[in-house]
């Protein structure tokens, strides 16, 4: 068989909502989430011996964890388990190449996508037969965004983000994408959150959350973008800007470059400037590249409208 190329797009929170500390640990919250056309590339060939081997090249590849620790190893060893389950024996295993382009630990769920995209190239791959939910089902097994990655487009995350309904989303967002040449951790952002909110009670409020939640999401639907970014709110923003203040230049510059709303992808580091069109998303992020040396900047479109 010939190569199976997939693309694992990045993502953006459009809306990131915590609702509380859960007893295991994670949180609950309600996301709004687009993915992008900005996306790794991986290839899943059969390999030349038992076993998976993965190689990564590109621009971000010096950042990527080639042991364990990578997500599309441990997508891998997971379909591998799930799939002997019912009696599948790999006679060749699989060659896996990974093209990083999206930086890591920046907020835009990247190594989640590679996870994503490698449950999807192998049951291609090994010809498994498994549909969407079963993915999905795996999926959450190996991160919170993981999930959501599986299909792309936009969706409504729920639950600790593993619980995903798609949204016809009729918006194509254009966006400038910055990132400082330094990573930030998730948990560490989240253990902000707690301390932010010594008196978070689980799911108090939701209500209020919920309705900017459905208000997001009629928008989105109605394809009314100056209502839309009204709904726009990550919980995660005020504690990673108040860890981090490094960041408040980079939010000044898109603001006065003309950015409708500027906002905090995920927990961070990257921020996004929604612009009124492509032109003035590239002419932004050329004069940003310009001003903040050492740091990533990228023109992305969000999902194909539905
Ligand atoms: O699920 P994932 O492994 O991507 O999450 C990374 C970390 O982010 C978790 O270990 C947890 O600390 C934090 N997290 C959370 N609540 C969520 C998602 C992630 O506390 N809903």
């Amino acid at each position: 068989m010939d190569k199976i190329i997939l693309k694992a797009p990045a993502k953006v929170n459009l809306s990131l909502l915590v609702l509380g500390r859960r007893s295991d640990g994670y949180h609950e919250i309600e996301s709004v989430l687009a993915t992008l056309d900005l996306a790794d590339e991986l290839a899943f060939s059969l390999g030349e011996r038992d076993g998976t081997q993965v190689g990564c090249r590109g621009p971000w590849a010096g950042e990527v964890p080639v042991d364990a620790a990578n997500l599309v190893w441990q997508a891998a060893a997971l379909v591998e388990k799930e799939a002997s389950k019912v009696g599948f024996r790999r006679p060749d295993g699989a060659k896996i190449e990974l093209f990083k382009c999206i930086p890591a630990a920046a907020g835009l769920g990247g190594g989640s996508a590679d996870a994503a995209a490698t449950l999807r190239g192998l049951n291609r791959l090994w010809h498994l037969g498994w549909g969407e939910e079963k993915l999905e089902a795996l999926a959450a097994r190996l991160g919170s965004d993981v999930p959501f990655l599986v299909r792309g487009g936009t969706g409504l995350a729920q639950g600790r983000g593993e619980r995903v309904k798609p949204v016809r989303s009729r918006l194509r967002l254009h966006l400038v994408l910055i990132k400082p040449p330094w990573g930030v951790s998730t948990p560490a952002v989240y253990r902000g959150w707690d301390a932010a909110h010594p008196q978070a009670v689980l799911g108090q409020g939701k209500g209020a959350r919920s309705r900017l939640t459905r208000g997001l999401i009629e928008a989105l639907e109605a394809g009314d973008e100056t209502q839309a970014l009204g709904f726009m709110v990550n919980d995660l923003e005020p504690i990673t800007m108040g860890l981090y203040p490094q960041l408040q230049a980079a939010r000044q510059a898109l603001a006065s470059g003309g950015a409708l709303k500027v906002m905090v992808c995920g927990s961070g580091p990257t921020q996004m400037g929604i612009m009124d069109s492509p032109e003035a998303a590239r002419e932004v992020a050329s004069r940003l590249s310009q001003q903040f040396r050492g740091w990533w900047v990228q023109v992305a479109c969000s999902a194909e409208p539905s």
